[in-house]
């Protein structure tokens, strides 16, 4: 990554500290180490090169060198914001949407923690927190997006297809400006996470909405039903064959549209 470049869009944004590495394991498990040991609010890990990138349950996240954005945003949450840490990966998926807009494209939130574009995976966020005693003392936001198209995994290694910025926009996609929009859309809406216009926003770019979908829990089993739209806490609503009301909340599970 071009540290000129990194340097320049990350300068109007009020960061804590910076770490940028050229090859990281996983940036998550540098943030969780490093929130563990003091890091302040809204500091971030950054690199070029995942080699451990990790998804939900372990999954690995790809990142090839030079390609896409691998990058943990710190947070220490206040009082209020405890209050909602459900709803902290709409806060990372909007600001991932929001920033695929300002270029003209139009993406949606695969519930709970993909974006899709054109109905591919172009980015993904993994939540953590990292706790004191009964407390949540801080939060990574990870967040992976595929920018060039070296980025995207053969099909072989994927259960839901996946594309990159350069497939809609062209090689010329710079990287640092979209991490600086990302970040500074985290930023910008963060105020608003305990909002009912936050979760009414989280709503309408939900993928698949008013459509029938399945969804697999982690024992194995479908459900399927219509997808509504989102509790305040950002749970799913469906709605099954005889309109009786069904709740999907955060864990194991995996959103299809159904087949
Ligand atoms: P899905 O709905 O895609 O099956 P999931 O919700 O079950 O995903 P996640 O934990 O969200 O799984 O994402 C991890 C998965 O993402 C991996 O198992 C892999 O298939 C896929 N993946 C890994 N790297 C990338 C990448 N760079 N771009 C798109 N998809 C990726
Ligand atoms: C998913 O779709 O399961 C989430 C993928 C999250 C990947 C990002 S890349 C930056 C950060 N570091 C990681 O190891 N994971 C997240």
């Amino acid at each position: 990554m071009n540290q000129h470049q990194l340097k320049k869009a990350l300068s109007p944004l009020p960061l804590g500290d910076v770490r940028y590495f050229d090859s990281i394991g996983s940036t998550n498990n540098e943030a969780l180490a490093w929130a563990t040991s003091g890091a302040k609010d809204l500091s971030l890990v950054i690199a070029d090169e995942q080699t451990a990138g990790r998804g939900r349950l372990d999954r690995k996240w790809f990142t090839p060198k030079g390609t896409a954005l691998a990058l943990s945003l710190i947070l220490r949450p206040t009082a209020a914001e405890k209050l909602y840490l459900t709803r902290i990966v709409g806060l990372a998926a909007l600001a991932a949407t929001d920033s695929l807009r300002t270029r003209g494209l139009v993406s949606q939130i695969k519930w709970p923690n993909d974006v899709l574009l054109n109905g591919r995976k172009v980015a993904g966020i993994l939540v953590e927190s990292v706790w004191s005693g009964e407390e949540v003392d801080g939060l990574v936001i990870g967040i992976g997006m595929n920018v060039l198209k070296g980025a995207v995994p053969s099909d072989g290694l994927l259960f839901f297809p996946a594309t990159s910025l350069e497939e809609s926009l062209g090689p010329l996609v710079e990287r640092e400006k979209v991490l600086h929009d990302i970040l500074a859309g985290m930023i910008a809406l963060r105020p608003h996470l305990s909002s009912d216009s936050f979760i009414a926003s989280w709503e309408k770019a939900l993928a698949f909405r008013g459509e029938q979908v399945q969804v697999e829990q982690g024992d194995g089993s479908l459900l399927t039903g219509k997808l509504l739209g989102l509790e305040s806490d950002g749970s799913l609503r469906l709605t099954d064959e005889q309109s009786k009301s069904i709740t999907v909340r955060f864990g194991d599970v995996r959103l299809r549209p159904r087949a």
